[in-house]
C-alpha cells in the first residue's frame, strides 16, 4: 500500500487549516527552521571531510568549547530566521545576549511577531565521535508592541510557547515538533530533499523501563535521588525492575529514545551544581512542550518546567522528562 507522501510543508498547511485564524505566518517560519536544518543536516555529514570538525578556539557564555559545528548551526539558523521576516528577537545558546533583528529584515512582514530559542547543536560533545547530535527550536508571540524584540519578549513562561520541536542528525534526519495540537514526526528523504511524515500524533508510554541519568555524579546526588536510581537497579518483578540505563550524552537522542519507547531521562541539581547543567529556554521548556503534548510530564523535580518563570536567558534547571508516571515516582524521592 502506497504510505501517503506527505511532505511536511504540507502537512504543517493541512495543521493550519483547521485554526481559523491561522495566517501562515507560523507555516512559513517552521518550515524556514526545517530549510535551515536542511542545510545543517548537510554540514553535520560532511563534517568531517570539509574540516568542520574539532574546536574553534572560542569558548561560549558558559565556558565550554565552542566546537565549529555549534558556530556554523548558529549562523546559519540565525540567517535563516533573519531572512524570514517573521521575528523580532533571537535567542540562542551560542550568544551571551538575545539578538534583536535589525529593521531591515523587519520591513518584510507587518509585525515581525515571532521570538525564537534555539540551542542551534545539541551534543556538541558529541560531534566528533559520529553520535547523534541536533537543533531545538521553541517559539513565542511577541509581547512588546512594535519593532526590535526585548528581552521581556523572550524572558516567557513555557506555558506562553506557540511551537516547538527538535531535528536529531543521526542515521537519519527526523524533524520532531508541535503547535499544540499533538506531536508529529518527519524523517528526511535525501534524494528529495523533503521531510516526510513518518509518526503522528506521538504518544509516549505512561510507564517505561528505561531511565537515563550521567552515573558519574552519583556522589553528587541528595539522598533521595540515590535511594530511587538504587531502585531502579534492584530486583522487583512486579514493578519491572531493574530498568535498564540507556545514555547517549546528546539530550535530543535520549529523548526522542525515551519519547517513542517509553523511558525517564534525569539531569537533576547535585552539590556542584544546584540548577544542573540543561537550560530552560532553548532544552527543558521545548522538550517540556512535546512531552506533556505526547502525554508524558516534565518538572524540576517539583515544579512544571512549564510553569517556571525566567529571568535570565541562559539559566538552568534541573530537569525529569519522560513517561508520566515514572517521572512522578521519581518526585516523590526527591521530595
Ligand atoms: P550542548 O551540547 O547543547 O551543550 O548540550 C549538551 C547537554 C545535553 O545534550 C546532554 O544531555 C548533556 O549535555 C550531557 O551532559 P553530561 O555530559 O554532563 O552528562
Ligand atoms: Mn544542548
Ligand atoms: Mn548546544
Amino acid at each position: 500500500m502506497l504510505k501517503k507522501f506527505t511532505t511536511l510543508y504540507r502537512y504543517i498547511i493541512d495543521e493550519e487549516r483547521k485554526s481559523p485564524d491561522a495566517t501562515g505566518e507560523l507555516s512559513d517560519l517552521l518550515a524556514d527552521i526545517a530549510l535551515a536544518c536542511k542545510v545543517i543536516s548537510l554540514e553535520v555529514n560532511r563534517a568531517g571531510l570539509i574540516d568542520l570538525m574539532g574546536i574553534t578556539g572560542n569558548e561560549n557564555v558558559h565556558g565550554e568549547q565552542v566546537k565549529k559545528l555549534d558556530e556554523y548551526a548558529h549562523d546559519t539558523l540565525v540567517r535563516a530566521m533573519e531572512l524570514s521576516g517573521y521575528l523580532c528577537a533571537i535567542a540562542s545558546e551560542e550568544s551571551e545576549d538575545f539578538i534583536p533583528v535589525k529593521e531591515k529584515f523587519m520591513g518584510l512582514r507587518p509585525m515581525s511577531k515571532y521570538i525564537v530559542h534555539f540551542d542551534p547543536l545539541d551534543g556538541s560533545s558529541n560531534i566528533d565521535a559520529n553520535i547523534s547530535i541536533g537543533t531545538i527550536f521553541s517559539i513565542y508571540n511577541r509581547i512588546s508592541k512594535g519593532g526590535p524584540g526585548t528581552l521581556e519578549d523572550c524572558l516567557q513562561q513555557g506555558i506562553k510557547q506557540v511551537a516547538a520541536g527538535y531535528i536529531i542528525y543521526g542515521s537519519s534526519t527526523i524533524m520532531v515538533y508541535t503547535t499544540g495540537n499533538g506531536v508529529h514526526g518527519f524523517t528526511l528523504d535525501p534524494t528529495v530533499g523533503e521531510f516526510l511524515l513518518f509518526y503522528e500524533n506521538i504518544m509516549i508510554p505512561k510507564r517505561s523501563k528505561t531511565y537515563s541519568i550521567n552515573e558519574g555524579n552519583y556522589h553528587k546526588w541528595t539522598g533521595g535521588l540515590r535511594k530511587y536510581i538504587d531502585e531502579l537497579k534492584s530486583i522487583d518483578k512486579d514493578k519491572g525492575r531493574p530498568y535498564a540505563a540507556r545514555y547517549v550524552g546528546s539530550l535530543v537522542a535520549d529523548f526522542h529514545r525515551n519519547l517513542l519507547y517509553g523511558g525517564l531521562f534525569m539531569y537533576p541539581g547535585d552539590s556542584k551544581n544546584p540548577n544542573g547543567k540543561l537550560r530552560l529556554l532553548y532544552e527543558a521548556n521545548p522538550l517540556a512542550m512535546i512531552v506533556e503534548q505526547a502525554g508524558g510530564r516534565a518538572t524540576n523535580g517539583s515544579q512544571r518546567i512549564l510553569e517556571i518563570i525566567p529571568l535570565d536567558l541562559h539559566q538552568k534547571t534541573p530537569l525529569f522528562i519522560g513517561s508520566e508516571e515514572d517521572v512522578l515516582d521519581a518526585e516523590k524521592y526527591l521530595k
